[in-house]
């Protein structure tokens, strides 16, 4: 089945320290946006893209996308202020049903055997997302104190992508956005609409350029695939 991928792209990078948006940061000499696009480009599944940038940073984007061939782009929305927001933007823009993905444009390293089950598994039961089996040891700790060890069999560290019939994301979105709420992924959003959400197994790999080691990670991995 085919699908559109939303993007947010509006952030701005505060964790990184680069002193500009870490998405025009470069991995092996290719900003890590485009890494991220390239994706969904070479993705015959994938319709077409929505990114969510902010206003000063579109001409940039545009230029961008020109220069290393991106096509499958269909609109560039204004993000907002909370990542959520930028999402919604993304979701207003769009207004077409069946499947949809919402990814991290800081995400590049995703495989395309997790978007094949994220896709499936979404158009089966509505909803999918991303996520590994924790590895370390987690425990509850306050003030200071051990008070409780986590059966961690049962907890997953949640990536992007996350898979949805348009339908469903629209309604928790505007649900989200009516009452309030702020969520740190769009599957607690459409948790509290009452629609399970499935989980899909990813991998280690699909890491999040957040901080200055996730970039010297990054060109590990970007060396190691081109082999
Ligand atoms: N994002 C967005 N709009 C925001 C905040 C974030 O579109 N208001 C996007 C980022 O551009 C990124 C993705 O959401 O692709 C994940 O967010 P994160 O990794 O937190 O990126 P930043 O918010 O840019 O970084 P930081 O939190 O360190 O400032
Ligand atoms: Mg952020």
């Amino acid at each position: 089945e085919s699908y559109t991928v939303l993007l947010p792209a509006a952030g701005s990078g505060n964790r990184m320290g680069a002193g500009f948006n870490k998405l025009f940061l470069e991995l092996d000499e290719k900003p890590i946006l485009i890494h991220t696009l390239n994706v969904f480009e070479k993705d015959s599944a994938c319709d077409g893209m929505i990114l969510s940038v902010k206003e000063e940073e579109r001409p940039i984007i545009e230029r961008m996308l020109e220069q290393y061939s991106i096509t499958k782009v269909k609109a560039l929305v204004e993000g907002g202020a909370e990542r959520q927001q930028s999402v919604a933007a993304c979701i207003r823009a769009h207004q077409t049903d069946g499947i949809v993905l919402v990814h991290d444009a800081a995400r590049p390293f995703i495989r395309q055997e997790v978007i094949v089950s994220l896709v499936d598994t979404a158009s089966k039961y509505g909803a999918a997302i991303a996520g590994v089996l924790v590895k370390d040891t987690i425990k509850v700790a306050l003030d200071g104190i051990v008070k409780e060890t986590v059966d961690r069999s049962k907890l997953w560290t949640i990536q992007t992508p996350q898979a949805f019939r348009y339908g469903i994301l629209k309604e928790a979105s505007d649900k989200a956005e009516a009452e309030g709420f702020l969520g740190t992924d769009e599957s607690m959003i459409v948790e509290r609409i009452g629609v399970d959400v499935r989980m899909v197994e990813s991998t280690y790999d699909n890491v999040k350029m957040t901080t200055k080691e996730d970039l010297l990670f990054g060109e590990v991995l970007l060396k190691h695939r081109r082999q």
